[in-house]
Order: structure tokens, then C-alpha cells, then sequence
């Protein structure tokens, strides 16, 4: 543990402690597949692919030599002053993979945060308009825009004043919110605040775009009813209002699609992408409508380094490999074998509120006891702990920290994913005081 320990006390000598550590004192040397090797040359099954980056494994062959040969070729011209082929060509593959439209465009940039920033602009000259409807419980970054709109208050403290125009209700929670009713009934009932919120909170003809995410990241792995996405669809049609859907997350195979919006067949008129796209590389995307990304006055988009060559070819070479390999698939299994191993913990453990995920992309809540007030931040703290010493990074989730998520990479072997799922089920039983004679 030396190599680690000293690695941790140097970072904490230069690095600001805002900087967070999700994971404990995880480090990383180098990774392959689903396994990461820290300081200390100890394997560690990873959980949390990079918070949702590494989708297509740590270190594939084929991304690292895309990496290589572009990196010799050309390593940076910038969009702006000469256009190279990389981005032409992931552009030309974003739109026909989600077409948005009669003609879909798309554009690049750095981060998450980046492509939200820019389609947010992108609404509001294309609607003339100034309002933004985001939701509780949301993540969208941490640029002060995408902080304006994220939801949780620990991510904000003292940031403030934040980006004006910015209007938060409810996210349609049906675990929260609905559990007594029946899921078309709770669509309804939500779509009715909607459209409340639409007279008492802002006018509707003030409002440039909705964003959300389909189903929410950091918020815990909530998804939105498909029938209230619908819903929410035909306002936005009838009031002319963008509806952006944030993919940064849950896009690139996480939920057994591409997009996780495909499951409920409503089309955005933007989205945002980045995370697993890149296959470690910083990139992120914005795609959309023509007829509202051609809106957008020119040099109003982009950046010194949106697109850079050698993440494009990265991307490039992550689709392909994500598409040989049938991601989307592997990602309804292990998300399977996953949901299978948490529902039968919810069983035995009282504290395991909810077991709920799409695809690969699976979470549990935990509460102190059965009445669900008091949310086990301080169990799935010593619970991420515990796993870390015992070879598997997990990170947390939620606006009290109390939902554990997995995001591992979709390599991930079956007998890789078996372990760190025992270790982390026999962990969650022990933590929580739960007699437990064998791993789980
Ligand atoms: C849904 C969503 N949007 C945006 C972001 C911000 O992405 P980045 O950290 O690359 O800026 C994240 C990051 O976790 C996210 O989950």
C-alpha cells in the first residue's frame, strides 16, 4: 500500500480537497478490460468505469492504435482554423447512427458540461427565447451554466450567483413520488404539474428548452416514464419549446442502446453526448434538428479544442469496436446478471430500499430502516470503503450519497463481474449488520 499512500499524500499537498475522491483512496497505474491496477500493482475490478467512460474496457487494442496513428498524423489544427478529416467523418457517424430529424448536424467539443453549455445556446438563438426548465435530482455538469442547472446542493456551495433563466421542477420520481400508483396514472399526474409549472413558474412563451436525462446519473439511476416522455414531447411540439436530452451518461451502449431514449421512442430536437464516447479521451457532442442547429449564429460554437483529432479517432475507433463487439447486448446481460444478484440482496437486506437500472446501468438505494426518511450515507460510505480494500472500486450516487451504482466496463467478464458483485453484496450484508456466514 506504500505506492498508493504516497500518491494520495502528494495529491492532498497540490491538490485542492473540491477535487473529490469518490472512491476512497483508489489509485490507478494502468488498466485493462474491467481491471484496473493501482500504485501498489493491485488488481481492483472496476465498478465505475471512469464515472461511465469506459464502456468499451480499459486500454481495447484497436482504440489505443487510433490513438497512436492519429497522434502521429495530426495532433491538433483546431475546426475553427483548418477542418481535418476526423471530425468530418464522427460527425458524419453521429448523424446517421441518431438521426434527429429530416437532416440531423452535429458538433464537437471537450466535456459533458461543454455539449450542454452549447446546446443551450443553440436553443436559445434558435427560439428567440431566454427560459431553461432543468429537473430535481439532474446532472449536467460543472461549468457555471451546467451547474445552474444541476440539481444537487453539494455540488453548488458557494458558487452562486448562478446563470439566470434557469427553472427547476420535479423529476418524475416513481420510487419517490408514486410508489402507491400505477405508472401510467403517475405519468399523468406529473404531466399536469408540468403543465402547472408551465402558468405558475414560468410563461411558456418565455421558455427555450427542456433538458433532462432519461434516466438520471448522479441522481440515481431514475428513469422517466416513457408515457411521460411522450407527454412531455407533445408540449414541448405544442409550445414550441427545444427538448434536449442529456446523454452524457447513459448513451454509448450503457442501457442496452445506443441512446437511451431509444426505449421510449421520443426523439429529441437535441442532445448531449460525451463520457463513453470518447473511450477515455475527452469529446462530447452536440446533435441535433438542422433546422435548429443552423439557427446558431456563426462563432457562437465550439473552441480552441472541440473535436481534437485525436479524440475524434478515438471515438471513431470506440463506436466501431463498441459495434463489433455488440455492446448493446453484452450490456442487457450483465445488467441481467446484476439485477438478479441486488433484488435477491433486497431480500435479506431490510436497508436495500430499491433495485432499479436499465440495461447495464443498475443501482440499489439504501435507508437506515424500513421507513426510508433516514438515507444510509454513512453505510454506503463505509460500504465503497470496505469494497476498495477488498479489490472492487463502486462509487456512490444520489443527492444524500445513499444509492450505490455500478458502471463497469461492458468487457467485463462474467467470472470478473460474479466476484465484484460477491464481494460488494457480502460487503453491503456485513456493513449493514446483517449476519452473513459465507460471501454472498
Ligand atoms: C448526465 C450528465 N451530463 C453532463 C455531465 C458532465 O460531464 P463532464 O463531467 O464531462 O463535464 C455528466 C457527468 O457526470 C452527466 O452525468
Amino acid at each position: 500500500m506504500d505506492q498508493s499512500r504516497d500518491l494520495i499524500a502528494r495529491r492532498r499537498n497540490v491538490v485542492p480537497p473540491a477535487v473529490a475522491q469518490f472512491a476512497g483512496d483508489a489509485t490507478a497505474e494502468r488498466a485493462e478490460g474491467a481491471i484496473i491496477i493501482d500504485s501498489d500493482g493491485r488488481e481492483v475490478i472496476d465498478f465505475a468505469g471512469g464515472i461511465g467512460v469506459m464502456n468499451v474496457g480499459h486500454s481495447d487494442p484497436t482504440v489505443v492504435e487510433a490513438i497512436c496513428q492519429q497522434a502521429r498524423k495530426l495532433q491538433h489544427a483546431c475546426i475553427h482554423v483548418a477542418t481535418y478529416e476526423p471530425y468530418v467523418a464522427l460527425c458524419e457517424k453521429l448523424v446517421d447512427m441518431f438521426p434527429h430529424g429530416d437532416q440531423t448536424r452535429a458538433m464537437l467539443v471537450n466535456s459533458g458540461a461543454e455539449a450542454v453549455e452549447n446546446a443551450i445556446k443553440i436553443a436559445r438563438q434558435a427560439t428567440g427565447r431566454p427560459a431553461v426548465i432543468c429537473f430535481t435530482e439532474s446532472f449536467h455538469g460543472r461549468t457555471l451554466l451546467a451547474t445552474s442547472l444541476t440539481s444537487k446542493v453539494g455540488y453548488k456551495a458557494g458558487c452562486g450567483p448562478f446563470a439566470p433563466e434557469i427553472y427547476r421542477t420535479d423529476y418524475p420520481n416513481l420510487f419517490r413520488d408514486g410508489s402507491r400508483l400505477d405508472v401510467e396514472e403517475f405519468s399523468e399526474r406529473a404531466l399536469d404539474s408540468f403543465r402547472r409549472f408551465l402558468v405558475n413558474t414560468v410563461r411558456q412563451a418565455d421558455v427555450a428548452a427542456v433538458i433532462l436525462e432519461c434516466i438520471q446519473g448522479e441522481g440515481g439511476f431514475v428513469q422517466a416514464p416513457a408515457s411521460w416522455l411522450r407527454g412531455l414531447r407533445e408540449l414541448c411540439d405544442e409550445h414550441g419549446i427545444i427538448l434536449i436530452f442529456d446523454e452524457v451518461q447513459a448513451g454509448f451502449c450503457r442501457t442496452g442502446k445506443w441512446a437511451s431514449y431509444q426505449h421510449s421512442g421520443v426523439t429529441p430536437d437535441l442532445s448531449t453526448w460525451a463520457k463513453s464516447m470518447g473511450g477515455g479521451l475527452p469529446i462530447s457532442a452536440v446533435i441535433g434538428k438542422a433546422s435548429v442547429m443552423d439557427q446558431a449564429a456563426v462563432g457562437t460554437l465550439g473552441g480552441t479544442y472541440g473535436g481534437n483529432p485525436v479524440s475524434c479517432a478515438a471515438a471513431l475507433a470506440t463506436i466501431r469496436r463498441m459495434e463489433e463487439l455488440d455492446l448493446n447486448t453484452r450490456a442487457e446481460q450483465v445488467g441481467q446478471r446484476i439485477r438478479q444478484r441486488f433484488l435477491e440482496l433486497a431480500t435479506r437486506c431490510p436497508q436495500v430500499a430499491d433495485v432499479r437500472g436499465l440495461g447495464a446501468m443498475q443501482a440499489i438505494e439504501m435507508y437506515e430502516d424500513d421507513s426510508r426518511t433516514r438515507p444510509a450515507t454513512s453505510l454506503v460510505h463505509t460500504v465503497i470503503q470496505d469494497c476498495l480494500s477488498k479489490g472492487v472500486l463502486v462509487i456512490h450516487a444520489g443527492s444524500h450519497g445513499n444509492i450505490l451504482r455500478v458502471l463497469c466496463p461492458l468487457v467485463i467478464t462474467d467470472e470478473q463481474l460474479d466476484q465484484g458483485l460477491d464481494i460488494l453484496c457480502h460487503s453491503i450484508m456485513e456493513c449493514s449488520g446483517q449476519t452473513e456466514s459465507s460471501p454472498a
